[in-house]
């Protein structure tokens, strides 16, 4: 691609014009791309994550942090990720499945997220393990 015809807006001779137009049209292409990812970047900071985003970060996995703080491992920053991960999916809407449904499960794992960032560390464990039953939930929602 020559972008040097781009660089010289002084550059008005005919010759130049063809390859100008070219270069300016991808060049719109390029603008279109970037407002899209600014725009994009900034409704998803706005919103934040997606469901599918706050699986992949907090459930999925071995090692995932709704795991980690299962097996008793959780740190106070584990915690309090849950809880606003936790906090944001009942705010969002499943694919599938009834609201009464997805607020009783997405109120379960913040009420238990909330219990270890109060600091009760067993009992908020013992709460996310009957919350955070995936195939439970994925049966009726996913
Ligand atoms: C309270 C409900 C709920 C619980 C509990 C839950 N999930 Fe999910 N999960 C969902 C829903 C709803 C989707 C579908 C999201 C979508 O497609 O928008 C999903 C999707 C996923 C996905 C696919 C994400 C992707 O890449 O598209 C994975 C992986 C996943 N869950 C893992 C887990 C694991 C592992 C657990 C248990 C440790 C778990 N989930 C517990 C509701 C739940």
């Amino acid at each position: 691609m020559s972008d040097e015809t781009t660089d010289e807006p002084n550059d008005v001779s005919p010759d130049a014009s063809d390859t100008a137009g070219k270069a300016s049209r991808s060049n719109r292409g390029a603008l279109v791309l970037l407002t899209l990812l600014v725009v994009g970047g900034g409704v998803w900071f706005l919103r934040g994550p997606s469901l599918e985003q706050i699986m992949k970060d907090n459930f999925k996995g071995a090692h995932s942090v709704t795991n980690r703080v299962l097996d008793g491992e959780g740190t106070d920053a584990d915690y309090r990720q849950l809880l606003q991960a936790y906090t944001r999916m009942s705010t969002l809407t499943p694919p599938k499945g009834d609201a009464a449904s997805w607020k009783e499960k997405t109120d379960a794992l913040v009420a238990a997220a909330q219990l270890l960032v109060d600091g009760k560390k067993d009992e908020g464990v013992a709460a996310l393990e009957t919350a955070a039953d995936c195939k439970a939930c994925h049966k009726v929602h996913r």
